[in-house]
């Protein structure tokens, strides 16, 4: 059975796709902060489906810890198939009034732990000519995003590696995607303190599962970039015909 590693997978987004993998009978590789509710969700999984479930608590938030994390699999023996990264945390406000600490926390899980999973990983993948990379980012990836000005940059930044490892890695057996939703609904809105922003009453939120399947499906097809849902596809094709400065004030008026 193909290996599965999926980060953030207690919550939202990540917990779905693991079970989608489960279902299609991945062996799996939770990874969250929450040690219990991790061994919780590898118990009911293991139950429902019959795959091997291992667990491994980080928070993949601190210096070094997706290192800890890269060795652990190594010493445990596990070779990844599938590289799920999706625990990503959001901050809202004003870039002069927000929270110095955990943007650096955001920048190290957003970022750091997402490239370094993904350098550990990769090359076992390519040698092995299987493989397949998800990386989580969003809609805010294609924008500048005044009111969540360092998430937004996070988020394009996972968007362009994404998008240049998928062409580093044609033609070698492993294929790299990008998952890019709107907003959806999960705890993300609450942990990243964004529910008075008028773009949570603007969109009409894909359900999690939808999202999540898109991903899913995407990533076992190739694909480069998956943008779920008919708006989101729309607002993300329809940047090409606005010009920077207007991007700028929408997405402001959007998020206040
Ligand atoms: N929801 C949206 O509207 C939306 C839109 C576009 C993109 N996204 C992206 O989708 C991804 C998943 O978001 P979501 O909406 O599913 O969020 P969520 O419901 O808040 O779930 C986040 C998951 O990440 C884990 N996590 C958070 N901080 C962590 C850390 N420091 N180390 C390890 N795991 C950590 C959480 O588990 P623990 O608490 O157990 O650690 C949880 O399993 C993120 O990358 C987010 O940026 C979300």
């Amino acid at each position: 059975m193909p290996l599965a590693l999926v980060t953030g997978a207690t919550g939202g987004i990540g917990l779905v796709i693991s079970g989608l993998l489960a279902e299609r009978k991945h062996d799996l590789v939770l990874v969250a902060r929450r040690a219990a509710e991790l061994e919780r969700i590898a118990e009911s999984l293991r139950t429902t489906h019959g795959i091997t479930v291992h667990t491994i608590a980080s928070d993949l938030g601190t210096v070094g810890a997706a290192e800890s994390l890269a060795d652990a699999l190594a010493a445990r023996g596990l070779a990844v198939d599938v590289l799920v990264n999706n625990a990503g945390i959001g901050q809202y406000g004003r870039y002069v009034e927000t929270d110095a600490a955990q943007e650096a926390q955001m920048v190290q899980l957003n970022v750091v732990a997402l490239t370094t999973l993904t350098k550990r990983l990769l090359p076992g993948m390519v040698q092995r000519r299987r493989g397949r990379v998800l990386n989580v980012a969003s809609t805010a990836a294609f924008f500048p995003g005044p009111l969540m000005a360092v998430y937004y940059a996070t988020k394009a930044y996972v968007l362009s590696l994404s998008e240049a490892l998928s062409e580093e890695t044609a033609g070698t057996g492993v294929t790299v995607t990008a998952l890019c939703p709107g907003p959806t609904a999960t705890g993300f809105q609450a942990e990243s303190g964004m529910q008075t922003s008028r773009l949570l009453k603007l969109s009409s939120m894909l359900p999690v599962e939808e999202v999540a399947r898109q991903g899913v499906l995407g990533m076992l097809a190739g694909r480069r970039v998956v943008v779920p849902g008919v708006m989101n596809k729309g607002m993300v094709a329809m940047r090409r015909l606005v010009p920077t400065a207007l991007q700028l004030k929408l997405v402001k008026i959007a998020q206040g």
